[in-house]
């Protein structure tokens, strides 16, 4: 009987062998999923809670609120899968007043614009203000606070967000549609990959603004991560953070990331911590790496790749102990840093920073990646 089977089964063993390559690829393909899990509504908006899980284990959760990334999952040198961001288990969580845009997509205009103003085509705007008098990541209700439509893509390791932010919106001219593409790749890798486009000119400058903690919840501070900024500059702000304009060297100073360097190191001589943005050293124009974080305890490395030219390195100042998150995480001070690959905060006010306007017929596009490892 056995051999029977194995007499019919071996030709077509032989036969899937030798179609090789195209077969391999169905299998690796088949080995991405998605699950789907109600997480709330929101006015009488569903909000539902998508796992996308990679051929490595790799499993990245995302909720259509915010187009928020909820959990990265990823092993350490033990193996022992660890959640590498801050987040909640519930839409309560995200919806409180004080979260800190904890894993959501912020924009329209990630970052700060000086007094909500500036100056269009000869037309003056006026933004909502959220910020000590200045506008922070989009205004008062920015994308982070709005439902997206989320649609599952062929293969099953990516999920689609797109959102269509009206004429007027917060004050930003022109209806915007955006798209946020998030990719699980074979590799342990989170991709971003954002397009938009407008019918009026607009300014522009998305990100996500994921807390990491590469521990996996062993470290309460990521001050003893090390971290690598590829950037010879930086944008120098004033007190409340709006750059100033000049571009200061960081060589020499508790502001260089160039080699490799403990996030505690000089923390306590950048008055409220870090929160600034590096202008990136960059070798092309495609997605290229410009940040590593290391963390020696879980051997989780995080590698940052983009097409962006700066980078807010955020060190979780402001989160004071007040908010618990999942696994009953408190959040204190420095418990996470954020990595927000973006054009340089109140671009549309800084002629000498790069462009950050999109005009109708053109289209935004910046892709980022979060690539994990050990060592
Ligand atoms: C950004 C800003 C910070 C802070 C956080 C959110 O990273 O640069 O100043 O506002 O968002 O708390």
């Amino acid at each position: 009987m056995k051999k029977q089977v194995l007499s019919i089964l071996l030709p077509a063993i032989v036969l899937l062998t030798a179609c090789g390559t195209h077969q391999n690829a169905d299998t690796k393909a088949n080995q991405y999923s998605v699950t789907e899990k109600p997480f709330g509504t929101l006015e009488n908006e569903a909000v539902t809670k998508y796992t996308l899980t990679s051929p490595t284990g790799m499993q990245v959760s995302i909720i259509n609120y915010g187009a928020t990334v909820t959990s990265i999952m990823v092993p350490g040198k033990d193996k022992t899968m660890g959640d590498v961001i801050l987040g909640f288990d519930t839409l309560p969580g995200y919806l409180q007043k004080t979260n800190p845009y904890i894993g959501a997509i912020v924009g329209r205009y990630g970052n700060r614009i000086a007094k909500g103003k500036f100056e269009l085509d000869k037309h003056a705007y006026q933004l909502t203000l959220n910020d000590h008098g200045n506008t922070l990541h989009g205004g008062i209700r920015g994308l982070d606070k709005v439902i997206w439509t989320a649609t599952r893509m062929p293969g099953d390791s990516s999920l689609q967000l797109t959102y269509t932010s009206p004429d007027g919106d917060q004050g930003f001219p022109g209806n915007l549609k955006v798209q946020v593409i998030y990719t699980v790749t074979s590799g342990n890798g989170l991709q971003i990959d954002y397009t938009a486009t407008t019918d009026k000119a607009t300014p522009i400058n998305l990100t996500n603004h994921c807390y990491f903690n590469l521990s996996g919840g062993k470290e309460p501070t990521i001050l003893n991560h090390e971290i690598m900024i590829q950037a010879a500059k930086y944008t120098a702000v004033d007190s409340l953070l709006i750059p100033t304009g000049q571009l200061p060297d960081v060589k020499g100073t508790p502001m260089d990331f160039s080699s490799p360097k403990l996030v505690g190191k000089d923390i306590s001589l950048v008055k409220g911590g870090y929160d600034h943005n590096w202008v990136l050293s960059r070798n092309t124009k495609g997605l290229e790496k410009i940040a590593t974080v290391y963390d020696a305890g879980s051997g989780r490395v995080m590698d940052v790749l983009t097409t962006e030219p700066g980078l807010q390195f955020y060190t979780g100042n402001f989160l004071d102990s007040t908010l618990t998150g999942k696994y009953g995480w408190v959040y204190a001070q420095h418990a996470a840093l954020c990595l927000e690959t973006q054009h340089f905060p109140d671009g549309p006010n800084q002629p000498s920073f790069p462009n950050t306007i999109l005009k109708p017929g053109e289209t935004y596009t910046h892709s980022t990646r979060y690539q994990f490892s050990v060592k």
